[in-house]
């Protein structure tokens, strides 16, 4: 607890998407934060809101000096910082492991030192793989089909060791394509709503990977933060690794649809080959997320939708 009497929390890659929302929260709920950042795909500009009203420290989830500093009088962890990207780990699985695994074991190891109580672990749906089963169970063995969601997965695992070994709380909530304002869709490695949304309004077609029938269970940011701050309590959810969706399936065809339909443009996507490492279907069983975190989501897909062309606009 900070000297005001707030719980203070520690979000690692706090200046990226999910992370700088995240931040918003715990301020909302009242929480006092810091954030670790090595500003790698994060940018300060996230944050711009929140910066007077945290602490930012600029470093690595892989330097175990900087995760030292950062944990100091902290009680909760939210772990998100990561390089977020399948096609960029197909193409540098060393340099993604060290952060994505890497940073994770260096994060844990260090939380259960510094006596963090909890640690809540942004674990990643492409774990699953392209199993046929639907909806995907956490019960389902995983199936990792890029370093990226190997890394994820392996963290997870840890995630649940650190519990059993060493009783630190651990969390995985397993995101299932989160979008919403600030995700960048410029980078080579956007996401595809961000991407199709920036197309939509620039006019220009977007590239769709393969048939465009592959579906997704795509998730607005603000579910995913409600459910980082149930999982920071919830006291049946330590050693656990849990779904976060919305629950809905759509496809890729069926999202350029409705993008064009709330821009108000009407265009031909440009189709390319399906990328390697991509999965073809996903949709989320949400069941254990009810049980142990009572968790809804709140915003569907129409409504994020809304507000992240709102914002790119
Ligand atoms: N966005 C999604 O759909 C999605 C889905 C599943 C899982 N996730 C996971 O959620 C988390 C957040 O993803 P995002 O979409 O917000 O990505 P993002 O790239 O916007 O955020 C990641 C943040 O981590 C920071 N970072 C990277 N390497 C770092 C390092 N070594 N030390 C400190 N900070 C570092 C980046 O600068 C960035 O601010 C990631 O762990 C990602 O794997 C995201």
């Amino acid at each position: 607890m900070s000297s005001d009497g707030k719980r203070r929390a520690l979000v690692t890659g706090g200046a990226g998407f999910v992370g700088s929302h995240l931040v918003d929260g715990l301020l909302a709920a009242g929480w006092a934060v810091r954030v670790l950042d090595d500003l790698s795909t994060g940018d300060e500009r996230n944050l711009a809101s929140a910066s007077d009203r945290i602490e930012f420290i600029r470093g690595s989830v892989c330097d175990e000096q900087d995760t030292k500093r950062a944990m100091q009088d902290i009680e909760v962890v939210f772990h998100e910082a990561a390089v977020p990207s399948v096609p960029k780990s197909v193409a540098h699985p060393l340099l993604t492991n060290r952060v994505n695994l890497g940073g994770t074991l260096c994060v844990l190891e260090t939380a259960r030192h510094a006596g963090v109580r909890r640690v809540v672990f942004a674990a990643s749906s492409s774990a699953y793989g392209d199993t046929e089963v639907l909806p995907k169970v956490e019960t389902l063995p995983a199936s990792p089909r890029s370093p990226y969601a190997l890394q994820k997965y392996t963290s997870e695992v840890y995630c649940e060791l650190y519990f059993r070994l060493y009783g630190l709380e651990t969390v995985a909530l397993r995101y299932f394509n989160i979008f919403g304002p600030r995700q960048n869709p410029n980078s080579d490695y956007a996401a595809v709503i961000p991407s199709f949304v920036a197309a939509a309004i620039a006019g220009k077609p977007p590239v769709i990977y393969g048939d465009g029938e592959q579906t997704r269970d795509f998730t607005y940011v603000d579910n995913a933060v409600a459910a980082n701050l149930a999982a920071a309590d919830a006291p049946d959810a330590p050693g656990h690794v849990i779904n976060i969706a919305a629950g809905e399936r759509t496809s890729l065809n069926e999202l350029w649809s409705g993008i064009q339909k709330l821009v108000g443009v009407d265009f031909e996507a440009e189709y390319a080959d399906k990328r390697a490492g991509d999965v073809k279907d996903s949709l989320a069983d949400l069941t254990r997320a009810k049980e142990l975190l009572k968790y809804e989501p709140s915003i569907d897909l129409v409504e994020g939708l809304r507000r992240t062309i709102q914002s790119l606009k």
